[in-house]
């Protein structure tokens, strides 16, 4: 046989994204957010939805974001909307700076450009919260944009086909040049949701179905017999750990809540009162009561981008000595106070103890 011939031959067509958006045509996934062919896209959803979908999954994502359009069905009805009903609503979503800058964006866009999207990636990157990633995804989804979006389903699928052996975060700028270098003209938004729908279907972490795979032929990781083991990452630090006290204030079928500070972890969120964070254990230290505390034997852990927190759980019946710092909320409608998961999860330990 020609040696020609045994290989598999160079598709004679347009490329990768030609590839895939064939594929994407038949298998987009339907999602909430994403407009239907020949629908106009709305940029208030595109936005929204990419914000809600940094760190969070699309499982997660999808009934908030339900949820969220119908009660704020626009830029300006967000705009409007109090703050606090705002966190509340993130409330479990978790990285709450999110939410402090799309309070802040929306009322840069109502302010400063009439509630409508400025509509290139320079533009929306001058947004309050709007980094690379979420201006060029805006970009290309909701106006069209040739931009280059990399968030990371698309490292992983474009670490493969690159075979960029590199370990992440050191491979970032050669995984960009390389998105940039697949990017169609046309269609960059499709291109990027159907990288990502590829990347969370097919080119999964483990396990890819390369038998499945529309742009394998492409693929040098396949051809060389190492998807799998892309994209390499650097071995991880261990996150210190810190800890502090969640105190629960009780009275009448009532409990103590305060509102975070507006800088901050958690910044500008319902919580239960909490002393300092620290290496050590600081036990009543700023105890938000008198007491007498009771400390129960049972801690809170809870995982942060840089480290982790245990908190301990202490509990009483007496009087708040700021009675101006926070409010009584009722215990039996504490799923309505837009508590953050740690305090959440602390609340179901505290209730009943
Ligand atoms: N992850 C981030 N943005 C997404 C999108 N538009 N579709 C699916 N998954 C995503």
């Amino acid at each position: 046989m020609d040696a020609k011939l045994s290989s598999s031959p160079a598709p004679l067509d347009g490329g990768p994204a030609a590839r895939l958006l064939t594929w994407y045509d038949r298998h987009a996934r339907d999602l909430p957010w994403r407009s239907k062919p020949g629908e106009v896209p709305d940029p208030y959803c595109v936005w929204l939805s990419e914000v809600m979908l940094q760190q969070t999954t699309v499982a997660a994502v999808t009934p908030r974001f339900t949820a969220w359009v119908a009660r704020w069905p626009d830029v300006a009805s967000l705009a409007a909307a109090p703050d606090e009903d705002i966190m509340a609503a993130w409330a479990g979503l978790g990285y709450y700076a999110r939410a402090r800058n799309l309070v802040k964006a929306a009322r840069a866009v109502v302010a400063e450009h009439g509630g409508r999207f400025p509509g290139t990636e320079a533009e929306l990157r001058e947004l309050p919260g709007l980094g690379a990633y979420t201006a060029a995804a805006v970009a290309a989804i909701a106006f069209g944009e040739r931009a280059v979006v990399v968030d990371s389903n698309v490292e992983r699928v474009v670490a493969r086909v690159f075979a960029i052996q590199t370990p992440l975060p050191a491979a970032r700028p050669a995984i960009r040049d390389a998105t940039d270098r697949i990017t169609p003209d046309t269609r960059a938004g499709d291109f990027a949701q159907a990288m990502m729908d590829l990347g969370s279907s097919i080119c999964t972490v483990k396990k890819p179905q390369c038998l499945l795979c529309p742009i394998a032929v492409d693929c040098r990781a396949r051809a060389e017999g190492i998807a799998e083991t892309l994209p390499a990452k650097a071995p991880k630090k261990k996150r210190p750990y810190r800890h502090g006290t969640i105190f629960w204030i009780e009275r009448d079928g009532h409990v103590w809540l305060v509102r975070r500070p507006d800088k901050g972890l958690l910044g500008g969120m319902r919580a239960l009162p909490t002393g300092p964070w620290t290496d050590e254990r600081p036990g009543l230290a700023d105890a938000p009561a008198e007491g007498p505390w009771v400390m129960l034997n049972d801690t809170v852990v809870h995982g942060f981008t840089h480290f982790e927190l245990e908190l301990a759980l202490a509990r009483t019946g007496g009087e708040p000595a700021d009675p101006d710092a926070g409010e009584w909320w009722p215990i039996k409608d504490l799923g309505t106070a837009g508590l953050p998961t740690l305090f959440a999860r602390a609340a179901d330990r505290l209730k009943g103890a």
